[in-house]
């Protein structure tokens, strides 16, 4: 049987269109899918929308809308953006179904029941667009720590979670589970600011708006969000319901990836809810980091959104996909500029890898007229090292995709495509065609044996990040060897190539200077818009 892997993206808060930092997310969760699909696991993925709260409340009163008819308006837009940058989810869930409330009443019954959440009376700073409470010392300038904005001073009857009693555990958990968050920077200062000096009780009811789950006994209060949101990655597996066999297969997580601004949520909240109701804790935490543009953080008021429909609509998904997973480094935050696209557009994407692939089908054809028998080959003094180099890099890019350093991953995958450039350059197969000897026709068999099988390697490897190219590269090659362990061998010996005779490039180069402006301009077009 299969092994299982969970993985969970956050479930997105629908008060406006999403823009480019949502849509990593849900991209690094969809890359993880795939390779671990690729390796054989029974992955699965969970994603889906936060749909209550005031905030939403508030949205839909302003578009004229129910906060119903406004989330259900966002869930069918959301699931079309989905299927647009092709994301293999598994389970859509939206924090309205039944699926969902019933069982967060009913998880908020037993958790009053145990003594876990008990009654009392709130009062603090009040960000309305985060929907959250801070204390006097939270606050940076007297404004909201997480988006900046005022903050307001607030008072209501509340229930709260007993978060102090589990203070120990949770510490001993974090001792016991040195890898359950990453990166480890992230985690040491989660430790250290917030687990160390002592973890608040949390407040999760409110009386102050109605768009929620009510609480069963007392339905002035409505559930307040986390309880209602982090509990979502149990209850679409069946938690306490009639069929709970997804829960018994797939919980514990084996990974949630988040942004890093929710990774106090994710990192305290969530264990001790988990702890208090008997689950086990999940595997791992991964927080990536943020997405500014050019001048700054992401915002709509500033003018510098970017959608990914636009990116996609002009560059296509594969190369949307590849930049950011190229340029967001695994422990920090990565900023968009139109210059940087463009050159990894270029550079990566059209000379490297479209040019090898073009060259070597090119090649292919004009030599051999579309088709040769690799055992007629006769190695060349630098074909030992590109292989060598190639099976380094499959295992290189293999450990990186394990450790969710995708980026270098890239790199990696990106160093056989460089090398196999080069070894063109060193053999030069246009050399070899021309001469009489026929030990050169026969290196010739072997330089393109050669090109072909990092090409399938390349294509097995870019599966996870780029299908629609990885399949482009085998269908022009005729290859049907994908599976990820076929990526270690490299048959040079024996069978026949065969390759496509009219090829479309994969990417066409970009004018540099007329796609920078086109850039500039979308970033500015962001400016005033409302939605
Ligand atoms: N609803 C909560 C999550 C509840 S999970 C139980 C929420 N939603 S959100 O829509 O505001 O954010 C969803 C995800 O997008 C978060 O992981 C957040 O970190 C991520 N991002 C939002 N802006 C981002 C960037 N500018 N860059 C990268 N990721 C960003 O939080």
């Amino acid at each position: 049987m299969k092994e299982k892997f969970y993985i969970t993206t956050p479930i997105y808060y629908p008060s406006g269109k999403f823009h480019i930092g949502t849509a990593y997310t849900e991209i690094f969760a969809d890359t993880t899918k795939r390779y671990k699909k690729l390796r054989g696991y029974d992955a699965y993925l969970l994603t889906g929308l936060d749909e209550h709260g005031q905030k939403i409340e508030t949205v839909a009163s302003n578009n004229g809308k129910t906060p119903q008819e406004h989330v259900d308006e966002m869930a069918k837009a959301t699931i079309e953006l989905w299927k647009k940058m092709d994301i293999q989810y598994d389970d859509f869930i939206r924090t309205t179904e039944p699926r969902h409330e019933k069982i967060v009443q009913e998880i908020f019954d037993k958790l009053l029941k145990q003594g876990d959440i008990y009654m009392g009376e709130y009062e603090g700073w009040y960000c309305l667009p985060c929907e959250t409470y801070f204390t006097e010392t939270q606050l940076v300038d007297g404004k909201c720590p997480d988006c900046g904005r005022e903050v307001t001073r607030m008072k209501e009857e509340s229930y709260f979670f007993n978060m102090k009693k589990y203070q120990k555990k949770l510490e001993e958990f974090y001792e016991k589970n040195p890898d359950f968050i990453e990166p480890e920077s992230r985690k040491t200062e989660l430790f250290n600011n917030f687990i160390k000096p002592g973890i608040e009780d949390l407040c999760v009811s409110r009386t102050s708006f109605d768009w929620g789950i009510k609480v069963k006994g007392n339905p002035k209060h409505v559930i307040y969000v986390w309880l209602d949101a982090l509990t979502n990655y149990i209850t679409a597996l069946g938690y306490l319901s009639e069929d709970d066999s997804k829960l018994k297969k797939y919980w514990p997580a084996d990974l949630q990836i988040i942004g890093k601004d929710i990774i106090r949520f994710h990192g305290i909240y969530w264990p001790i809810f988990l702890m208090a109701l008997g689950l086990p804790i999940s595997k791992k935490i991964y927080a990536h980091g943020f997405i500014s543009i050019k001048n700054g953080k992401m915002s709509k008021s500033k003018g510098n959104v970017i959608y990914p429909e636009q990116m996609i609509d002009r560059y296509g998904l594969d190369a949307t996909k590849y930049y950011l997973l190229r340029e967001f480094p695994y422990d920090r935050d990565m900023t968009i500029t139109p210059e940087n696209f463009v050159n990894r557009y270029n550079g990566d994407l059209a000379n490297d890898l479209g040019n090898l692939l073009n060259r070597t089908i090119g090649m292919i054809n004009k030599y051999f007229n579309g088709e040769l028998d690799k055992a007629n080959g006769m190695r060349t003094e630098f074909d030992e090292s590109l292989k060598e180099l190639a099976l380094q890099k499959v295992k290189e890019t293999e450990e990186n995709l394990d450790n969710l350093h995708y980026s270098d991953a890239l790199e990696k995958i990106w160093e056989i495509v460089s090398a196999s450039n080069k070894y063109i350059d060193d053999t030069k197969p246009w050399i070899l065609f021309k001469s009489e000897n026929n030990q050169d026709k026969q290196k010739l068999v072997s330089v393109m044996a050669h090109l072909v099988e990092n090409l399938r390697i390349v294509a097995i490897m870019l599966q996870p990040f780029m299908n629609e190219t990885a399949n482009k590269i085998f269908s022009q090659l005729n290859i049907d060897k994908k599976d990820w362990n076929s990526a270690y061998e490299f048959n040079i010996d024996e069978g026949i190539i065969r390759v496509a005779k009219d090829v479309e490039p994969l990417f066409t180069r970009l004018e540099v200077d007329k796609e920078i402006e086109y850039l500039e301009n979308l970033i500015k077009g962001a400016q005033g818009k409302k939605d």
